[in-house]
């Protein structure tokens, strides 16, 4: 029996994400995505909702699980019985990056391979700065993420924007 895990912020999950661990699903008995808990970046999402939201979107996959962790990933993997990491590579430059971190990673725990997975074409440019970047701004982000990740980077992106922009506007014309 293979376990893998799939670690990352997922703030929030993205279609793109979602077709990683579908497919990752295909390939291991059991695939446990992993959401950081403190990764260095300002997160829109607390812990429990980017757990939320990626448990909603993957709950039709018997074999897939998401849980909350904090320290290392490899530590993580090893605690859920986990002998892969599953990562996903967009472009080039992703690359470069995993290949950094899987070096490290082989460093603190030799015995844990890493799988990356080529992510599907259509969601190559997407990342989940660039969502909330869009949503924030009016861009309509369908079909990019799960619908109830929509409603919520709507909920509380998009009207908070329209609130502060119109906020801005009427305090701007009233002085
Ligand atoms: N589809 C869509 N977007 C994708 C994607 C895909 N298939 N794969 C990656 N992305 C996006 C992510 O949404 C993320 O976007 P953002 O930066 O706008 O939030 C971006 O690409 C980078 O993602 P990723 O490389 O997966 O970083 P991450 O922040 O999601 O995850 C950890 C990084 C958590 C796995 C890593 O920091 C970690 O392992 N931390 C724990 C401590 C540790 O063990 N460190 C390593 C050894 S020191």
């Amino acid at each position: 029996m293979v376990t893998a895990v799939y670690p990352g912020t997922f703030d929030p999950v993205t279609n793109g994400h979602v077709d990683i661990a579908m497919r990752s699903s295909r390939l291991f008995d059991k695939v446990i995505v992993g959401v950081y808990d403190s990764p260095p970046k300002t997160l829109v999402f607390s812990t429990e909702e980017r757990v939320e939201l990626f448990h909603r979107a993957i709950a039709h996959i018997p074999n897939v699980e998401v849980r909350p962790y904090a320290g290392l990933t490899v530590d993580f993997a090893k605690e859920m019985g986990a002998t892969v990491v599953v990562r996903g590579l967009r472009m080039g430059s992703d690359f470069d990056y995993e290949f950094n971190m899987a070096l490290m990673n082989k460093k603190l725990s030799p015995d844990v391979e890493l799988v990356c997975l080529m992510t599907r074409l259509e969601y190559q440019f997407v990342s989940s700065s660039m969502l909330k970047e869009a949503t924030r701004l009016g861009g309509d982000v369908r079909g990019l993420v799960p619908d109830h990740v929509l409603s919520m980077l709507g909920d509380r992106l998009g009207a908070t924007k329209a609130a502060s922009i119109s906020g801005s506007i009427s305090e701007g014309g009233a002085s």
